[in-house]
């Protein structure tokens, strides 16, 4: 038998989301993605990089980054690019953190985050949110001590869709030492109503500790190709720059995330019609007595109450409709339900009916 690192274990595993039993189409509800192709310009950037995949992707992202710097109006040496933000996030955890070293976030928050404490062998520390699903900042401020090397911040949060405004984490930052990185995960930031995504960009000129992270996955509709992105001082891009591969984004993802940051317009019909869905959504969980938090993300957060959970996800798995049980999410007797276009939404909302 081979022998693995230890830490292995402790790393949970991706939840499997292929074959469901069910024989007619799927409504995939699951993954927090959007329902829309992606514009024709942006997957014709896509097909032209193909011609050259007989050569490496760019190595510096260049035009990439520089796209993403014109749009945040930012140094392009400040922005880092990734296989996803994901890949971000991990290359951070390499670089900042090793045994005896801290990382705060939220709990429940984005699965993803104690996957960063398993792999480095640092100690994670997760702060409950408070009753309405928002991060409890104070909290998490209180837990900052020495050994902190990372606080994650997910803003919307995910799984709960909750956000808090940019002046309360303009005061959380105040509170934390410069030394300590604070990475905002962004990843749905688009999406709400509650803030304009640009005022969370003003931040990174108060506090040279703060981390932007931000997704193609989402308001893009770009997550099959993977890629994100994350704004913060060249002294961070330096880091996780080392510590991974160099050619880790490829090639059409590059020409890809590039084309598709420059159409704003696209970005707020999007918006808007994920604001419409969620209306939608909202208003017939409402109606049949189920209580939501309050979303600025493209998903929903539902409590079922009395009702058991793993026979609803599976009763709505049974009718094809696929969403993320709250169980695998860190809080038990939920669903989280991404809105997809408004056939989806009203064949999640049927086949809830019948579970209820
Ligand atoms: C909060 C949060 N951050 C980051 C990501 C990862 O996105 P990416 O596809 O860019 O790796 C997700 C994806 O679901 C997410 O929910």
């Amino acid at each position: 038998m081979i022998e693995f690192n230890r830490r292995v274990e402790d790393i949970p595993a991706y939840p499997a989301a292929d074959s469901y039993g069910y024989d007619g189409e799927l409504v995939k509800l699951a993954s927090n993605e959007t329902p829309w192709a992606p514009l024709q310009v942006v997957q014709e950037a896509a097909a032209q990089a193909i011609t050259t995949l007989n050569r490496y992707p760019d190595p510096d992202k260049s035009l990439m980054r520089r796209r993403i710097a014109e749009r945040c109006d930012i140094a392009p040496g400040r922005v880092t690019v990734g296989n996803g933000s994901c890949e971000i996030l991990l290359a951070a955890a390499e670089a900042m953190l090793e045994p005896g070293a801290e990382i705060v976030y939220a709990w429940p928050s984005f699965s993803m985050y104690p996957h960063l404490a398993a792999m480095s062998g640092a100690r994670g520390v997760r702060v409950p949110l408070d009753g309405e699903g928002r991060h409890d900042l104070e909290a998490m401020a209180a837990e900052v001590n020495h050994a902190t090397r990372i606080v994650l911040i997910c803003n919307p949060n995910n799984p709960t869709a909750t956000a808090v405004g940019v002046d309360a984490l303009d005061a959380f930052l105040e509170k934390i030492p410069r030394s300590v990185c604070v990475i905002l995960d962004e990843a749905y930031v688009e999406f709400s109503l509650a803030q304009d995504p640009d005022e969370s960009l003003d931040l990174l000129r108060r506090h040279s500790n703060l981390v932007v992270l931000r997704t193609f996955s989402k308001i893009y509709g770009l997550c099959g190709l993977r890629a994100g992105y994350a704004l913060g001082s060249e002294q961070f891009r330096l880091a996780v720059d080392r510590v991974r591969q160099p050619f880790s984004v490829n090639a059409p993802a590059q020409a890809a995330a590039a084309e598709a940051i420059r159409h704003t317009d696209e970005v707020a019909r999007r918006v808007e019609l994920t604001a419409v869905e969620r209306l939608h959504v909202e208003s017939e969980l409402a109606e049949r007595g189920l209580e939501t938090t309050e979303s600025q993300a493209n998903f929903s957060w539902v409590a079922l109450g009395e009702r058991d959970e793993a026979e609803v996800v599976s009763g709505l798995e049974g009718l094809g409709v696929i969403v993320r049980a709250g169980s695998a999410l860190g809080e038990e007797g939920r669903l989280r339900v991404t809105y997809g276009t408004r056939a989806e939404n009203d064949r999640f909302l049927s086949a809830l009916d019948e579970q209820l």
